[in-house]
């Protein structure tokens, strides 16, 4: 819809009321409003400009609140606070003409509420709110830990990230043919070649899609596998493996691998993308702490379910559903899938362990704990700019953090630690 220049869009409104509403009420929420049949069902135009109000609305959600709440005398029913955020995010973050916000926002509010909204987003037109507060756009419960973590400078620029339109990463299959891909597809060759590109619209239209020459992975997200350095014909086990980023890049490495997920679901798209890619590895559904089969590997990867509070630039919505239980329940798992995996390691072995979390406790608080319970396992320094890393994630152990602001451009945050299991272990 151009610009939405007029209250025909309001189906495009009401599909984006329908992604906040649910982006905001459950983990995952994002992703699967954007694929629902109402949202599938408009044209691409419409589609377009729901999912860009949306996610335009979901980057600035804590500084459009604040703006917001000094307005309301008390918090109105959910649906018409999420009607006012949308007409916020189109009058000061998309620009959309300012009869068109706020008719077509007021024109989808229930009767009753009609006046207020009219009423507020009109007072917010007149003194127009600052919504580039980098403290402002973070939970303030996420925001003071990134600052106990961190200090405060650079809790201000994780935050500062929020805002952020992300650009498209892609992994080669061959990074020979980076250069010429890069080309083709308008991308800069980040260090250890992943591809970087600002193209919009569908990937599956891109060139290379279809002959799976790449796969959508953050610079971040392909680090922990390249730390594995895996050989033509070793063996490698990817623990959570599912969507296949990692399994991908182990397997164009030339490993045997097998991928442990406990989604069929997910697994499905992991097998689609090896389909896509002309790459194998052996699938399995299974639970990773549980899982029966006593073989060792070359190379063991351990991307654990997390928080995933370093996604936000993709997922702004993490940030909001996330909460600080489930950041204490998601290390215990951590802790249970890290045992798991060091079961599986050959004597003289390498383990990668990740999360996508800027969280201490999924990070550098688990590794620590893992070693002081594991005699066995020691880590493995991660050396200066190995990987693709950037210097500036190198800690003194030899572990990363890298936050996303270490990439210029931004890039997902990550903890990641390598360990080597010593070879005497296998006597004891
Ligand atoms: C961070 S994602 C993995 C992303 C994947 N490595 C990639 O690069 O595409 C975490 C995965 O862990 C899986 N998972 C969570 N708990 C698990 C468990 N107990 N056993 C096996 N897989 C599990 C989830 O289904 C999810 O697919």
């Amino acid at each position: 819809m151009s610009a939405s220049s007029d209250i025909s869009g309001r189906a495009a409104r009401a599909a984006a009321l329908e992604i906040l509403a649910a982006a905001l009420s459950r983990r995952a929420g994002l992703e699967a409003a954007l694929s629902r049949a109402a949202v599938t069902g408009l044209d691409a135009r419409d589609r377009a400009f729901a999912r860009a109000l949306a996610m335009a609305t979901l980057r600035r959600l804590g500084a459009i609140d604040a703006a917001l709440q000094a307005r309301l005398a008390k918090p109105p029913p959910e649906p018409v606070l999420n009607l006012l955020r949308l007409g916020a995010a189109q009058l000061f973050v998309l620009k959309t003409p300012a009869h068109a916000a706020v008719d077509a926002t007021v024109g989808l509010a229930p009767k009753p509420f009609r006046a207020l909204v009219n009423a507020v987003l009109r007072g917010l037109q007149r003194e127009p709110p600052q919504l580039d507060d980098p403290e402002r756009l973070a939970p303030s419960w996420l925001y003071a830990r990134w600052r106990a973590a961190y200090g405060e400078a650079q809790a201000r620029a994780i935050a500062a990230m929020i805002a952020e339109e992300p650009a498209t990463d892609l992994t080669p299959r061959e990074p020979a043919r980076a250069a010429a891909l890069a080309a083709d597809l308008d991308a800069e060759v980040l260090p250890q070649g992943t591809l970087r590109t600002a193209r919009g619209g569908d990937v599956a239209g891109w060139p290379g899609f279809v002959e799976g020459a790449w796969w959508v992975q953050d610079a971040s997200a392909a680090v922990p596998v390249r730390l594995l350095a895996v050989r033509s014909g070793e063996t490698a086990l990817d623990l959570c493996a599912a969507p296949g980023g990692k399994a991908l890049q182990l397997a164009a490495a030339g490993a045997h691998v097998t991928a442990v997920d406990r989604s069929g679901a997910r697994l499905k798209r992991v097998a689609e993308n090896l389909t896509r890619t002309g790459l194998t590895a052996e699938v399995v559904e299974a639970d990773a702490a549980t899982w029966d089969d006593t073989r060792v590997f070359d190379a063991v990867l351990l991307d654990a379910p997390c928080s995933a509070t370093g996604t936000f630039r993709r997922h702004p919505d993490v940030l909001w559903v996330a909460s600080p239980k489930d950041v204490a329940s998601l290390a215990a798992v951590q802790a249970r899938l890290l045992d798991s995996a060091a079961r599986r390691v050959t004597p003289g072995g390498r383990l990668v362990y990740c999360v996508c979390s800027l969280e201490p406790e999924e990070g550098e608080a688990q590794v620590a704990a893992f070693l002081a319970r594991t005699p066995g396992f020691a880590l493995d320094a991660v050396a200066p700019g190995e990987g693709g890393a950037p210097e500036a994630s190198l800690r003194s152990d030899g572990t990363l953090r890298i936050l996303p602001q270490h990439r210029p451009g931004g890039a997902d945050g990550f903890y990641i630690a390598r360990f080597r299991r010593l070879p005497d272990q296998a006597r004891a």
